[in-house]
């Protein structure tokens, strides 16, 4: 059974001054299997929060259906084995950060031992010891950030949804958050997180989905989507004249040293053929591999350039 299921959810949501309802959502369907780490990206505005409310039953789509563990996300049954870090996370500010943990380890009938222990585990898995005794409203964005993820932590949930966990921190807070997702990946917790962050996603994802204009235009394994794309080759070799290489165009040159672009492996395998050929030497050769940037970029314009085609066609 997958633990999160999206099937054709749409939702339109009151938008301007008149109110005129705007689809958000159009057609979002996807599944996230036991023990996966989805990365769920797209450009602001696709409609990923709104996704993820859906998900949690704190909006209700107008047509399709969503499943937490096979129940609806509304069900106390699925959210007591979930974990939620909403994007703008709302908490009382005259708590502490300590006491607020364990107000989430209340509402889930944590026992007491249990519940004081596992909370300060998490606050200091999350880096807010020094912190923890201090109210939340002198917190800045990335301790709120924080104290959000112990908090969605507080019952060690079979599935953890974070709405972008990166989002606020500095570079060490984010190499800590993304050292507490590949600590639940380990455990077999299942993850699904928002991010804007393309490298982020990339390291830590199996499966990321790419939604655009309330759609998923892209669904992809990582490594399917990156694996043996080689884009070209940069290639360096030097002790060899420019004219002992007819048919290869450099692209620089520096102090002897010659700096080719290659398309393809073959052309590579023959392009150091000639370079040993002249008696020189090949200095370095390394692949230059689409990243997940590149293709989230290449989607959205993509998506972008067909709406105004179809814009231009409509208007035409
Ligand atoms: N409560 C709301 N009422 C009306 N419109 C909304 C509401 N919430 C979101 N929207 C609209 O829905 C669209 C999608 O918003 P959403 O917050 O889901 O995007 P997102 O993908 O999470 O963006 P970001 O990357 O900026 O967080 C936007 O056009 C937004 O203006
Ligand atoms: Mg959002």
């Amino acid at each position: 059974m997958s633990v999160v299921r999206f099937e054709h959810v749409a939702k339109s949501l009151p938008h301007g001054f008149w109110l005129r309802r705007k689809d958000v959502l159009r057609d979002v369907s996807l599944s996230i299997e036991p023990g996966e780490v989805y990365g769920f990206l797209g450009p602001n505005g696709a409609g990923k929060t709104t996704s993820l409310k859906c998900l949690l039953g704190l909006l209700k789509p107008d047509s399709g259906s969503v499943e937490i563990l096979g129940r609806p996300g509304s069900d106390p049954a699925a959210r007591e084995r979930l974990g939620y870090l909403p994007e703008h996370p709302y908490f009382y500010p005259h708590l502490t950060g300590r006491e607020l943990v364990d107000y989430f380890g209340r509402l889930f009938s944590l026992p007491a031992d249990v519940r004081v222990r596992r909370r300060d585990e998490l606050i200091e898995r999350v880096g807010m010891s020094d912190r923890a005794d201090q109210p939340i409203k002198q917190y800045s964005k990335g301790m709120l950030q924080r104290i959000g993820l112990a908090q969605a932590l507080i019952n060690d949930p079979e599935l953890v949804v974070l709405d972008e966990p990166m989002s606020g921190l500095d570079p060490v807070g984010r190499r800590e958050v993304k050292d507490i997702i590949l600590d639940l990946k380990a455990k077999g917790t299942t993850v699904f997180f928002s991010s804007h962050i393309l490298a982020d996603a990339e390291t830590l994802c199996d499966r990321v989905g790419l939604l655009f204009d309330g759609r998923i235009v892209l669904e992809s394994g990582v490594d399917e989507l990156l694996e043996g794309r080689v884009e070209y080759w940069d290639a360096t070799c030097d002790d060899v004249s420019p004219d002992k290489l007819p048919g290869y165009q450099s692209r620089a040159t520096q102090g002897g040293r010659l700096y080719f672009r290659i398309p393809s492996a073959e052309q590579l395998d023959a392009w150091i053929d000639a370079v040993r050929g002249a008696g020189g030497r090949v200095v370095q050769v390394s692949p230059h591999r689409h990243t997940l940037e590149d293709y989230f970029i290449g989607a959205v314009r993509g998506e972008r350039s067909s709406d105004e085609g179809a814009e231009l066609e409509e208007s035409a």
